[in-house]
């Protein structure tokens, strides 16, 4: 069962978010008071009302989306029936009703496939769902069964987004996902990865093949991307979506004994993964990050940092330097 802070944390956002993230789905453009990158900013970036979770558009479609979104290594990876499996699906239900659509998986993270598909349908989301999975397999034939094998654990019979694994395989993995979006089985391809290692090779792939998005790691405690890959993708109009927005969890021990800055309050962010997710999205390349979590308190909370005004340039470098 989800708990009381969890669940109040939920109804003040679905007095919020919930209310207004479908309005602000489709509002016009504005661009946000706060943005100090605003005379770079994309017409594709659409900040909400105050107090709506921001959407922003795919340049490849126009299509908007939600912000924050939800990974699901290892939250996802838990027994079909358990207690934590139960608790997924109160964090899923604070995740749609406080405005939220993006889901990122893999055949690559044992059953979470299956945990996300079967509280899709056991909660009807799915056709409001923006579901994201991956091809990671290396021969033609390896691809074509795990293909299949997801959208039977999918529960589904397309995906939103079919990205390329930490390019593996990149010279068969991206042509099959390209024959299933042709196909309409997937609205958009995108290739992904996770350390700055890969970003020189990743930004090579992105120029020359130019998929609809690229899925990268990018947070205060590791903001290369910044320097090149999203300057890249803004040129050639290629979706981004952050992964490892906390360093997979990593950096809430380095901010135990850290107060917020003092401008936390003015911004209306209360926590570090709020001041975390609002830093990964004050670049305006960006256009979601999926955080992952299995607690409801933790989802209400990651929901929240795509409430708000950005963050300034030099607000920015400050949380660079405190957690460099
Ligand atoms: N190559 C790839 O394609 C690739 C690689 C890496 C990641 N990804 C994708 O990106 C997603 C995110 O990356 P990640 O899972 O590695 O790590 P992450 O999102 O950076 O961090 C997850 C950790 O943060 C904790 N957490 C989440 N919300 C919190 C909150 N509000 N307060 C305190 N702790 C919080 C979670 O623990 P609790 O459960 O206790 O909240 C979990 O331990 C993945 O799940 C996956 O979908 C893709």
């Amino acid at each position: 069962m989800v708990d009381r802070r969890a669940f109040l944390a939920s109804a003040a956002l679905g007095a919020g978010a919930l209310a207004l993230a479908p309005l602000a789905a489709c509002r016009p453009d504005t661009k946000s008071r706060n943005d100090a990158r605003a005379h770079s900013e994309p017409a594709s970036v659409a900040p909400g009302a105050s107090g709506g979770l921001l959407v922003r558009a795919i340049p490849s479609t126009g299509e908007r989306i939600p912000v924050i979104g939800v990974g699901t290594s290892g939250s996802y990876e838990v027994p079909i029936g358990s207690p934590e499996f139960d608790r997924l699906g109160d964090v899923l239900r604070i995740f749609f009703e406080g405005g939220g659509r993006v889901i990122d998986t893999s055949p690559n993270y044992s059953n979470a496939e299956e945990v996300v598909g079967t509280l899709l349908a056991r909660g009807g989301w799915r056709e409001h769902c923006f579901l994201a999975t991956k091809l990671a397999a290396d021969d033609r034939p390896a691809l074509e069964a795990q293909w299949a094998e997801s959208l039977r654990r999918l529960r589904t019979d397309h995906v939103e987004l079919l990205q390329v694994h930490n390019l593996r395989n990149i010279g068969q993995a991206l042509p099959y996902a390209r024959e299933l979006q042709a196909a309409g089985k997937t609205r958009y391809v995108g290739l992904t990865h996770y350390l700055e290692r890969g970003h020189a090779e990743l930004e090579r792939l992105m120029r020359a093949e130019k998929p609809d998005f690229i899925q990268v790691n990018y947070s205060v405690t590791a903001p290369q991307a910044a320097r090149s890959l999203f300057p890249a993708a803004q040129e050639l109009g290629v979706a981004v979506m952050v992964n490892r927005a906390f360093d997979d969890g990593r950096i809430f021990a380095e901010a135990r004994d850290k107060p917020l800055p003092a401008w936390a309050d003015g911004l209306g962010i209360a926590s570090w993964a709020q001041m975390f997710l609002r830093f990964v999205l004050s670049h305006p390349a960006v256009t979601a990050v999926i955080p992952a979590t299995g607690k409801p308190g933790h989802q209400a909370d990651n929901l929240r940092g795509g409430i708000g005004p950005l963050l300034e340039q030099a607000q920015q470098e400050e949380l660079i330097a405190m957690f460099g």
